[in-house]
C-alpha cells in the first residue's frame, strides 16, 4: 500500500480543479479540520453498559426491521445506473462533485469504523447486535460511493484511512448527540435531494441520486436506534445536557451550511439554492429530533441566517489565510477564527424552542 501524497498536494490539486488520483483522494479524506468528516473513538466500556430495558418494546421492533435487511440488494449498480460522462463534465463541477463524493464516502466510512469497533469490543448482546447491523449498512454506503468514484478513475483507500486517519475522542454522550444528529441530518439531506430530483429529473446529472431514497431509510433507522439509546437514560436529555444538545445542533447545522456553500457549482447543477436547501434540511431535522430532544433551534430568528452567513465569510477568511501563509496569512487566519467564534456565539445564544418529548419515540421516515 502506498502512502498518499501530502495534504498540500491534494489541496493543490483540488484548488486548481485538476483531476485527482486515488492517492490524492485518500489525502483529501485524511484531512482533519473543523469542516471535514472525522473518525471517532470513545469509551467503549461505558457504552457497553447501556441498558435498553426501559425501551425494550420499541427496541425489538427496530432491530427486527433492521435484521430483515430490506436494502440487502439495493447498493448494486443495475440498469438504472446510466453511463456517466466524466470526461464531458465541466471541470469545475467535476471537482466539486468529486469533493462531495469523497467527503460523503469518508463520512459513511467514519460511521462504519466506529460502529464496527463498538461491535468488536462489546459484550452486551443488544449493543453488539445493533452496532453490527449499522456497520453493515455503512460499509455498503461507503463502498457504493467508492464504486461511483472508481468510474472517474479514483478510489478512496479505506484500509489506509482505518489505519492512519486521526481518531477524535468523544465521551459516549457526545457520540450519541453527534451521531444521532448526523444520521438524522443525513436522512434529511438525502431525501430532500431525492424529492427535488423526482420533481425535476432534468437536474439529475449522476445516477447515484436515484439510490438516495432507500439509502436514507437506512440512515433514518440508525437515527432511531440512537434516539432509543438516549431515551434509555433520561438524564442524557435533561438538565445541563440540554446545553450540550443545543451546542451540537448549532455545530452540526452550521457546519453543513458552510460546507455546502463551498460547492456552489454542484448545487447549481442540481438546481438547488444552498440557502433553501439548508433551511429545508434544518426544518426536517428539527421536526424529527423532537422525538428525543426537548429543544429545537429557532431557525427563523433574524440572527440565524445572518450568523450562518458570517460563519461562511469567516471560513473563507481562514482558508485564505492558511493558503497565504507567513505573518499576514496567520493574522488573517486568526481574524477569521475570531469572527467565526463571534458568529457561533451569536447563533448559539438565540433562545431555543422548547418541546414536550412524546411517550414513545419510534418514527417512520415520512418525507
Ligand atoms: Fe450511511
Ligand atoms: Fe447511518
Amino acid at each position: 500500500m502506498n502512502a498518499p501524497t501530502s495534504h498540500q498536494d491534494a489541496q493543490q490539486a483540488t484548488d486548481t480543479g485538476e483531476a485527482l488520483n486515488s492517492e490524492q483522494a485518500t489525502s483529501v479524506a485524511m484531512q482533519d479540520t473543523l469542516l471535514t468528516p472525522r473518525f471517532y473513538t470513545t469509551d467503549f466500556e461505558e457504552m457497553d453498559r447501556l441498558d435498553v430495558t426501559s425501551v425494550r418494546e420499541d427496541w425489538d421492533k427496530l432491530i427486527a426491521q433492521m435484521e430483515s435487511d430490506p436494502n440487502k440488494n439495493h447498493f448494486r449498480k443495475n440498469e438504472d445506473w446510466d453511463k456517466v460522462d466524466w470526461d464531458g463534465m465541466e471541470p469545475a463541477l467535476r471537482k466539486e462533485f468529486i469533493d462531495f463524493l469523497i467527503s460523503s464516502c469518508t463520512a459513511e466510512f467514519s460511521g462504519c469504523v466506529l460502529y464496527k469497533e463498538m461491535k468488536r469490543r462489546g459484550t452486551n448482546p443488544d449493543v453488539v447486535q445493533l452496532f453490527h447491523l449499522m456497520a453493515r449498512d455503512e460499509a455498503r454506503h461507503a463502498g457504493f460511493i467508492n464504486d461511483a468514484l472508481r468510474e472517474a478513475g479514483i478510489a478512496v483507500n479505506l484500509g489506509f484511512l482505518t489505519n492512519k486517519k486521526k481518531y477524535t475522542y468523544f465521551r459516549p454522550k457526545f457520540i450519541y448527540y453527534a451521531t444521532y444528529l448526523s444520521e438524522k441530518i443525513g436522512y434529511s439531506r438525502y431525501i430532500t435531494i431525492f424529492r427535488h430530483l423526482e420533481k425535476n429529473p432534468e437536474y439529475r446529472f449522476h445516477p447515484i441520486f436515484k439510490w438516495f431514497e432507500e439509502w436514507c431509510n437506512d440512515e433514518f433507522g440508525h437515527g432511531e436506534a440512537f434516539a432509543l439509546l438516549m431515551r434509555s437514560d433520561p438524564k442524557l436529555t435533561r438538565g445541563h445536557n440540554v446545553l450540550w444538545i443545543k451546542f451540537f445542533l448549532t455545530a452540526v447545522y452550521s457546519t453543513m451550511y458552510v460546507r455546502d456553500h463551498q460547492r456552489p457549482l454542484f448545487h447549481k447543477a442540481l438546481g438547488v439554492d444552498p440557502d433553501w436547501y439548508g433551511q429545508t434540511v434544518f426544518e426536517k431535522t428539527s421536526e424529527i429530533t423532537k422525538q428525543v430532544f426537548p429543544i429545537t433551534l429557532d431557525i427563523d430568528h433574524p440572527r440565524w441566517m445572518k450568523g450562518l452567513r458570517g460563519l461562511q465569510r469567516a471560513s473563507i477568511k481562514v482558508a485564505g489565510g492558511k493558503k497565504r501563509g507567513g505573518i499576514s496569512g496567520t493574522t488573517q487566519r486568526l481574524g477569521g477564527m475570531a469572527q467565526a467564534a463571534f458568529y457561533f456565539v451569536s447563533i448559539y445564544t438565540i433562545p431555543s424552542k422548547k418541546h414536550e418529548v412524546p411517550a414513545s419515540s419510534l418514527l417512520q421516515p415520512a418525507y
